[in-house]
């Protein structure tokens, strides 16, 4: 049977969340993703409505199947730690079972078990803000949203996904390097999910055969980039000095997870992969 795979943060048809899911679609691959619940219903309804359709058709000209959407919030663990305005909250009120171990045991009851892990989601309140102006809410939510998130993801996953399965996160070269307007404990977030990246390779190599990579991307005009604020200043720096003068598409990102998913990367593990267009290389701006 074919390999199957569970997408967490896809929300729209921009994000490296679809390009993934469109490259292990393409591949054979069964789509399932987790949708953040504030965004669920305007994913669903435009994606019924027939809105992404366009950037749903795969190479073959078929159009990519997502066999089921879970609400999701990476933030919460189990129902015990959701807060009293969260739960009443209206925009979660209308769904049920999207904490991380409700999440695990859904799709564990509706499929048995999952190939791939795909954790494509960040948020840091603060990100616009330098780090000597970070408060220590903005910076610990950082790190719950963007890397605690993805340690949970896995260890709730983990005892459901098959030998030889694959785990893949997305990363800033900003936990390496200093980009200034990377702010809010972001820095501090990606450079998190990165150790913890070789640290789970180790364990869940031993453990569960499961390999687990990150890939640091390039700049993408991404829902969650924009937010951000200087996206089209990183776009318009990675063309003038990469090695790769080109735009990144987010399908570059897309197929390198479709490669580190599958049996040609049989012996990568613990890895940080740039498909950054080479910027990562330069030492200094030309
Ligand atoms: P995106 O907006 O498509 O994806 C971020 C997703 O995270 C959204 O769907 C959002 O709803 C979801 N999300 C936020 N908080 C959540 C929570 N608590 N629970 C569940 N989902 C939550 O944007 P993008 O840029 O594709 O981001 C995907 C990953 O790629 C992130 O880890 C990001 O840091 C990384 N990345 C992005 C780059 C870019 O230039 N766009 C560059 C390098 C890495």
């Amino acid at each position: 049977r074919g390999k199957r795979a569970f997408i967490a943060g896809v929300a729209d048809d921009n994000g490296y969340g679809w390009a993934i899911a469109k490259s292990l679609a393409a591949a054979g691959a069964e789509i399932i993703v987790g949708t953040w619940v504030p965004a669920l219903n305007i994913f669903e309804s435009s994606l019924r409505r027939g809105k992404f359709d366009e950037s749903r058709v795969l190479p073959d000209g078929s159009l990519m199947e997502i066999t089921k959407i879970y609400p999701m919030d990476a933030v919460y663990d189990s129902p015990e730690d959701v807060p009293e305005d969260v739960k009443t909250n209206k925009r979660y009120a209308g769904t049920s079972k999207w904490t991380v171990q409700e999440l695990v045991e859904s799709v564990k009851q509706d499929f048995g078990s999952i190939d791939i892990l795909v954790h494509s989601l960040a948020n840091g309140p603060e990100v616009s803000k330098p780090l000597l102006e970070t408060s220590r809410y903005g910076y610990l939510a950082a790190i719950s949203a963007s890397s605690y998130s993805y340690v949970s993801l896995l260890k709730h996953f983990v005892p459901i996904m098959n030998p030889g399965g694959s785990s893949i996160s997305l990363t800033y070269i900003a936990s390496e390097r200093i980009i200034p307007g990377y702010g809010g404990g972001m820095s501090s977030a990606k450079a998190a999910l990165e150790s913890d990246t070789r640290v789970m390779a180790f364990e869940a190599g031993r453990k569960h055969k499961i390999r687990v990579n990150a890939i640091s991307a390039g700049p993408l005009r991404s829902r969650a980039a924009k937010a951000i604020g200087f996206i089209d200043m990183m776009i318009d720096y990675s063309l003038a000095n990469a090695p790769l003068q080109k735009e990144l598409s987010a399908e570059e990102v897309g197929n390198t997870a479709a490669f580190l998913a599958s049996p040609l990367a049989s012996a990568i593990t613990g890895a940080v992969v740039y498909v950054d267009n080479g910027l990562n290389a330069m030492g200094v701006g030309v």
